[in-house]
């Protein structure tokens, strides 16, 4: 069975009361919810995570490889600033999806370059809390086109 890591960095813990009008008034934990009742769905292992540190989800990142098959990954801010991550995702060679609740690229222009889409398979962006479930689905089908 595929195993996949949910990770979330920084100010995703305050989803349901932070800017409502961009990123819904889904909770994180409504969120963690709905993937782990899709990965029951479609038959998939599910871990899923969230720090406001840089560091430590370099570190999540290095624990990911040979525990999970592949990671979502919704960096938050450090998308367009962490060097350190990109660095990560390279050096884990893990599949990694990109994934962004608001369409990043229809936002101020700061967030329009990204660190980690040129090292993950591919983004979604755009699509509020279902981005989560789409990143499921399109992970694990990347995941049997190996296998
Ligand atoms: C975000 C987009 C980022 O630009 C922002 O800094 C976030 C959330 C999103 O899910 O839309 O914290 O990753």
């Amino acid at each position: 069975m595929h195993s996949i890591l949910i990770l979330n960095g920084p100010n995703l813990n305050l989803l349901g009361t932070r800017q409502p009008e961009i990123y819904g008034r889904t909770t994180l934990a409504d969120i963690e919810e709905m993937c782990r009742t899709y990965a029951r769905a479609i038959d998939v292992e599910v871990a899923f995570d969230q720090s406001n540190h840089e560091g430590d989800l370099v570190d999540a990142l290095h624990a990911a490889r040979g525990t999970h098959h592949g990671v979502i990954l919704n960096a938050g801010a450090y998308t367009h600033t962490s060097i350190a991550l990109m660095d990560a995702i390279k050096s884990v060679d893990l599949p990694v999806i990109e994934l962004h609740l608001s369409n990043i690229h229809a936002r101020e222009s700061f967030r329009h370059h990204s660190y980690v889409s040129p090292v993950a398979i591919g983004l979604i962006c755009g699509f509020g809390a279902r981005g989560y479930t789409l990143a499921m689905d399109a992970l694990v089908s990347h995941l049997e086109k190996d296998t």
